[in-house]
């Protein structure tokens, strides 16, 4: 006990021992396990540098050093379109091959959600009440099997789940109740990444309650070192890994492991890519994939002007318009020169928050404006040390829409949303493949839905990954045929849900 009074000391957080003498035997061996596995120079150090980066930088604004992405980097699902069969062709070689990992950041909070378990775990109300995990797992299985055909070898993309202190537990229970989702148990590896405790403006350590640190996760871009520490690198050499999709959980349209823009970063030699989609609204919360200062780097949605995310190219669109979808690919040798030179040179961003916290009374007070700081790294801060560094555009209505808050009217990014993303992508598909719908009196509805009603509602319409990964193989089940909603197909068929449970 005297050392780690000597230790907090020496570290100015003697604070954190103020109430002591009122806790529980109990609460006192957990909260001096708590602090003894802290190392409170290396935080004091990390607050110094964030603050001063922060100062700096809103001092200098990025925006006059921000140039767009040039076009030789530039790769497109439309613009082009000859390119993507042999880019996708790639891919699933390297799939086929065992070369291809996934790797989920999964240890956000979802504050904004306002949920208390992990993200993943949210149903937004399809038809086959699926989770986010539920869809991701099988559309991994789906593409192992697609490889599997094409190439006549078993594969495995192992499914690397980062978590926090505060999703492990459920989130491994979750999946272990779920049988894995049929995955193999061994190829989907959970790890956890760090915690960091808030503190206030003046560097001290935030109590949440007498006997407890404020902590949170330190950002998606804590999983650098959590890579090295947890031997993730390790287990991704030992089963000859190459390429790396890294991912954010709450998009219900991610293509995981997607082969075309794996192929795609393959074939162009990158150790570094970015999945972008066209930003189109210059007040939409996404970062821009931009260059500053001739270095590759995302700039948030919190640190660009007004003025520039409004600023247009000739053409009229945005200047900054490379949204970032948190998709990257990595190959492994970038990320293991990340993880081992690096990670200790990357800076923590600064969030100020509204900190809930004890007061020398021991009171509760939540405060009604910003108290402290949390500290995060961001997945996107390596960037800068990619050697070849390319970007792949993609369409928003195919593969992007996020749940980032609950429901409310006119919200945007929400389970309504993201469910309805999901629908009108699988209506297409079915139309794609020949398919038709009909309403209630049997007449077909027109493939573009008219909105005189007022109602911008999509067909009822899920199809389950186990059977199209990206709306292939669906002809021989719907080519000429007319459907009512709600249709879903799954790997036992073709149902016409009588009853809208919507
Ligand atoms: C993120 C991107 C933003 C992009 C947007 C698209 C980052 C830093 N920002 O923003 O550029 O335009 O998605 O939707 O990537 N997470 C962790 N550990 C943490 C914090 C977060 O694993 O400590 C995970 C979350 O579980 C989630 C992902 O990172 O899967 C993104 O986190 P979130 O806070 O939702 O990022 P956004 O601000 O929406």
């Amino acid at each position: 006990m005297d050392r780690l009074r000597e230790r907090l000391t020496e570290a100015g957080q003697s604070h954190l021992l103020q109430f002591w003498n009122e806790l529980s035997p109990e609460d006192q061996a957990e909260m001096s396990k708590d602090l003894d596995g802290m190392n409170f120079k290396e935080i004091n150090g990390f607050f110094k540098s964030a603050m001063e980066t922060s100062c700096q930088t809103k001092q200098e604004k990025v925006d006059s050093r921000m140039e767009p992405v040039p076009r030789e980097v530039l790769g497109s699902v439309t613009r082009d379109r000859e390119s993507l069969k042999d880019w996708e062709k790639e891919g699933l070689r390297c799939i086929a091959q065992n070369k291809v990992a996934v790797l989920l950041l999964a240890g956000g909070q979802g504050t904004r959600l306002g949920v208390s378990y992990p993200k993943g775990m949210y149903d937004v109300g399809l038809p086959s009440h699926k989770t986010l995990f539920q869809i991701q797992a099988e559309r991994i299985l789906k593409l192992q099997q697609l490889a599997e055909q094409q190439h006549n070898a078993k594969c495995c993309i192992p499914w690397y789940i980062m978590t926090s202190g505060r999703t492990m537990e459920s989130t491994k229970e979750y999946f272990s109740k779920h049988n894995y989702f049929g995955l193999s148990q061994d190829d989907v590896v959970f790890f956890q990444q760090g915690m960091l405790p808030a503190m206030d403006y003046s560097g001290k350590i935030i109590l949440e309650s007498k006997g407890k640190l404020s902590m949170a996760p330190d950002g998606n871009g804590g999983l650098y070192r959590a890579l090295g520490t947890q031997k993730i690198i390790v287990d991704m050499e030992r089963r000859g890994i190459s390429c790396i999709h890294v991912y954010c959980v709450d998009n219900i349209l991610v293509k995981v492991a997607d082969p075309a823009f794996v192929g795609f970063c393959a074939l162009k030699g990158a150790d570094c890519g970015a999945k972008v989609v066209e930003k189109t609204n210059p007040t939409e919360a996404v970062g821009v994939v931009c260059k500053v200062d001739g270095r590759y780097q995302v700039v948030e949605y919190s640190e660009i002007t007004l003025a520039t995310a409004e600023r247009r190219s000739a053409d009229g669109r945005l200047m900054f318009n490379a949204g970032n979808v948190a998709n990257h690919f990595f190959s492994l040798t970038f990320l293991r020169d990340i993880v081992n030179i690096h990670e200790p040179q990357l800076q923590h961003h600064v969030a100020q928050k509204k900190i809930p916290y004890v007061d020398t009374q021991g009171q509760l007070i939540k405060p009604d404006k910003p108290n402290g700081i949390k500290m995060e790294k961001f997945v996107f801060d390596i960037f800068q040390f990619a050697k070849t560094f390319v970007v792949y555009e993609v369409l928003r209505e195919d593969e992007f829409s996020p749940l980032k808050n609950a429901d409310s009217q006119d919200g945007k990014d929400n389970p309504t949303t993201a469910r309805h993303a999901l629908m009108s992508l699988h209506h297409r598909w079915v139309l794609n493949a020949g398919g038709h719908f009909i309403d209630e009196n049997g007449t077909r509805v027109p493939a573009i839905p008219s909105l005189k009603d007022g109602t911008d509602l999509p067909i009822k319409c899920e199809i389950s990954p186990l059977v199209s990964y990206g709306g292939e193989g669906l002809e021989g089940l719907v080519k000429g045929r007319e459907f009512r909603p709600t249709l879903v197909i799954d790997k036992h068929g073709l149902h016409e849900l009588v009853k809208n449970g919507l």
